[in-house]
């Protein structure tokens, strides 16, 4: 009994659930499944896990002392920390304006082609000076880790010229440390068409890969770069040559994928292995098929289908063909301004009919598997970093069904209280 690691938090009796173990991402039978230990035990010394399972395991394992603090979880759940893997957290400016348009009837591309949508927040992003851009992400991801949410990804595309792309950048890599989530950066430059290149397509892909893609590798101010392969956005074509430059720089890949329309998205997500092909509410029986001999993660956002009333991505489809889903909250401020990824969770069980155990899966494991990071995130295993969720229901399948309810009671990052 001597040399036992001195564990600096304890969370006890609590229904602990994760992920299963090991073999990640989880799909197929894995992902309709998850461990739970009732009345559980997890341990954390520094930032990592260091035990987990009931009393007399983890008090076995490890040294709980007089310096340990430690949680009492008795009828609360006790998960991973949530994943946002697909967001667009910085922008300037707001658009409850088209919110009163679309519930009159108006539709999001159509409010996109009269200068409004992605165009109006350009314009109030390229407005806001960098400092203002920080405090407004700020509160955001504030309001995210209240809702248990302790890794985000954050994609610019709201400059679509250099200076205000790598202000959103910047605003990324001023958050990461100044606040408790951890943030992963995506370059969407290729996000829609400036109003300068509105004639010049041609003058706006040679600037996003001659300028723009090397310019954000050199100064390392994203991990990932995406692009918005659309109808009247990019082509599967024009996409396909950012992606390849994007690759050739070191860049990883993420794709918009299928959301409006059946573009082939998926099928290219594919063919150049990308860590994310996202939405896919339009996605055809050929680019299911195409991802399932793939190793890309798909990521469902139904905030999105449900604020712009759009049919759901065809999530039991996609989990018969054996696919390893994660899902996101969109956050934006046009299509899905919401930062609740519990909602989403709910919205996934009920309008796509995934079952509490997968959409659990897919805002830990798989969601941490899209960003590279499932060997650190995304399940309560020993020798992970301890990112913990506690909620004030005592079973999991409580949370996803008390939708729109903020069932958090604590968040902890890193090992710390937060
Ligand atoms: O993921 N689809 C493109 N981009 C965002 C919406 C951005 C916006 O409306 O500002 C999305 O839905
Ligand atoms: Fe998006």
């Amino acid at each position: 009994m001597k040399n036992r690691v001195k564990v600096d938090l304890l969370i006890k009796n609590g229904q602990v659930v994760t992920a299963s173990h090991k073999e990640y991402p989880a799909r197929g039978n894995k992902m309709k499944h998850l461990e739970v230990i009732e009345r559980g035990w997890v341990a954390c010394a520094g930032d990592k896990i260091v035990a987990v399972g009931s009393e007399e395991e983890v008090s076995a394992a490890v040294e709980i002392g007089e310096k340990t603090q430690v949680i009492d979880a008795t009828n609360q759940v006790v998960s991973p920390g949530l994943i946002d893997p697909h967001t667009h957290l910085v922008f300037g400016g707001s658009r409850e304006d088209e919110f009163y348009r679309r519930a009159q009837g108006a539709d999001y591309m159509d409010i996109m082609r009269s200068g409004g949508g992605i165009a109006s927040s350009v314009r109030a992003t390229r407005a806001t000076p960098l400092e203002d851009l920080v405090a407004s992400a700020r509160q955001r991801l504030n309001w995210m880790l209240r809702m248990g949410v302790t890794t985000v990804e954050c994609k610019s595309g709201y400059g679509l010229d250099l200076d205000t792309e790598l202000k959103q950048l910047e605003a990324v890599r001023i958050l990461q440390g100044s606040q408790p989530i951890e943030l992963v950066s995506t370059f969407l430059g290729a996000h829609a068409w400036p109003g300068e290149f509105k004639d010049d397509h041609q003058g706006y892909l040679d600037f996003l890969v001659e300028i723009a893609l090397p310019r954000i590798r050199n100064e390392g101010l994203a991990e990932y770069v995406d692009v918005f392969t659309e109808k009247g956005v990019f082509s599967v074509e024009q996409s396909r040559r950012i992606f390849q430059k994007a690759s050739e720089l070191g860049f990883k890949l993420r794709v918009h994928a299928d959301e409006m329309h059946t573009l082939g998205g998926a099928e290219l997500a594919a063919e150049m292995g990308m860590s994310s092909a996202d939405h896919l509410l339009m996605v055809s029986e050929q680019g299911i098929k195409a991802l399932s001999e793939s190793d890309v993660i798909p990521i469902l956002l139904p905030g999105t289908a449900f604020a712009l009333r759009k049919p759901y991505a065809p999530a039991r489809k996609m989990l018969d063909a054996g696919l390893p889903l994660a899902l996101a909250t969109d956050f934006n401020p046009g299509s899905s301004p919401t930062a609740n990824l519990a909602l989403v969770m709910s919205i996934a069980c009920i309008h796509m009919a995934m079952t509490p155990e997968e959409v659990f899966n897919a805002v830990t494991i798989n969601a941490a598997h899209s960003l590279g990071r499932s060997n650190r995130l995304g399940s309560i295993e020993v020798g992970k970093q301890a990112d913990l969720v506690l909620f004030d229901v005592d079973n999991y399948r409580k949370i996803p069904y008390f939708f729109g309810v903020n069932l958090v009671t604590k968040v902890i990052k890193r090992g710390q209280l937060v």
